[in-house]
């Protein structure tokens, strides 16, 4: 199994107080209506703590797979479940590796959604998620992605979240991409202030693959998806076999 320890050990603890709202008011708007739409399985490619499953729990009522390597991530995920209720929480299943490696029946799936996961994987980890993806997937089933950059920035681009109080503390958060060799670097800043006072500052970085468009449709059509043209930011890519 492939279990990424020590990924996510510093992000996972700022993750949900900055990211989480804003991550699943953007996930509804991305994937809702497909989502709701679902008649067969939902599954969420890199769950994290669990935005796209949350709102496959709600939205839907088809059984939802959360696929998640980061144990400090599935904790994060799991703590949301055990606070859900048990009727929510029994059509959730939790598979702690990558997609290759759920047990997950082929054919279960409507949609396999990968929210923010894409861009860090390898070409050999994207092949293998492609080949699984089309393996879970139902004839005409569709893969949904949000849209990988396809060029680095040429300067150095910073964005901040929005600062959350928490008690006499506010937690703080930013991302500076740079261009580098392999795409680009994401260099995540995280600042816990008291008053004037910086009480804890911590950083982690990740390396960030750029996808043209082109060269991804390419993969995903030898893998059996084919990507379809939607003018939405969501890619899309059906499995072959049915419209
Ligand atoms: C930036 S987080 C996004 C989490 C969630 N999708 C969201 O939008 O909030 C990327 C997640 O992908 C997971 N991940 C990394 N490599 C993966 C792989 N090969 N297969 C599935 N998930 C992976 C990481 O552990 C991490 O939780």
């Amino acid at each position: 199994m492939s279990e990424c320890e020590g990924t996510y050990r510093t992000t996972a603890e700022f993750y949900d107080i900055l990211q989480a709202e804003r991550d699943s008011r953007l996930v509804a708007r991305l994937y809702g209506a497909r989502v709701a739409a679902a008649r067969g399985a939902v599954v969420d490619v890199g769950a994290g703590s669990g935005a796209v499953s949350f709102l496959a729990l709600t939205a839907s009522g088809v059984p939802v797979h959360a696929v998640e390597p980061s144990a400090v991530m599935r904790s994060l995920l799991l703590t949301r479940l055990a606070r859900c209720g048990a009727d929510r929480r029994a059509r959730v299943t939790v598979h702690p590796g990558t997609l290759p490696e759920a047990d997950i029946t082929a054919g279960e799936a409507e949609l396999v959604v990968c929210h923010n996961v894409v861009p860090t994987l390898d070409g050999a980890a994207r092949r293998a998620l492609w080949e699984a993806a089309a393996r879970v997937l139902g004839p005409g089933g569709l893969l949904l992605m949000d849209r990988p950059r396809a060029r680095a920035p040429r300067e150095a681009e910073v964005t901040a979240f929005t600062p959350v109080r928490v008690g006499a503390d506010t937690y703080e958060g930013e991302v500076r991409e740079t261009a580098c060799a392999e795409g680009a670097e994401l260099a995540f800043t995280y600042t816990v202030r008291r008053g004037e006072r910086v009480v804890r500052r911590r950083g982690e970085r990740f390396l960030t693959r750029m996808l043209p468009l082109e060269a991804l449709a390419e993969e995903l059509g030898e893998c059996g998806l084919r990507w379809e043209e939607t003018g939405e930011r969501v890619l899309v890519a059906r499995r072959a076999g049915a419209g």
